[in-house]
């Protein structure tokens, strides 16, 4: 268990080194307002849920180090029960929405078009009160 943990750690540093520069530059060529502002014209009328809109994302960037059978950093993410202990509904600085923006440490997991899925992941938590 440990020894997959620092495995874990030394994969995201590794990744973090690799596209930091990429995400930063990335970061820095946008005002903070553009990717919400961009996403929002893909948000559906109706608001997000969890599992129509913010599952997929989790399932497919997250949950390979944030499930029960490999619980990095205690955190769950393959549930909506896991995932709303890092959420606050309505709340801006949700654990879940600090570590998805573009200076969070797992915005690098999100993989291609991270901004737009960190936008929605926000409007989730902010505007729908992380609707299942
Ligand atoms: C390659 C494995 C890996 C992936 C994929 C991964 N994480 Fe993590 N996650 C970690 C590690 C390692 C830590 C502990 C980092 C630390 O403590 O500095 C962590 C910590 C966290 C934390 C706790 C942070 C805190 O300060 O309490 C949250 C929340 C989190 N990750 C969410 C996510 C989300 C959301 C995704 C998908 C976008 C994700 N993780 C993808 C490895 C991963």
């Amino acid at each position: 268990m440990r020894e997959e943990l620092i495995q874990c750690v030394r994969r995201a540093a590794v990744a973090l080194l690799l596209l930091g520069g990429m995400a930063g530059a990335a970061a820095c060529a946008s005002s903070p307002e553009a990717p919400s502002n961009a996403a929002a014209a893909l948000i559906p009328p109706g608001g997000l849920t969890f599992s129509r809109d913010i599952q997929p994302i989790l399932s497919t960037r997250c949950v390979g180090c944030h499930k029960a059978s490999h619980l990095t950093a205690g955190v769950d993410l393959s549930s909506y029960a896991g995932v709303m202990r890092e959420v606050t509904p309505g709340s801006p600085s949700s654990v879940l929405i600090q570590v998805t923006q573009p200076d969070g440490v797992m915005y690098i997991a999100l993989g291609a078009d991270p901004s737009q899925k960190a936008a929605e992941i926000r409007s989730w938590i902010v505007d729908n009160h992380a609707a299942p």
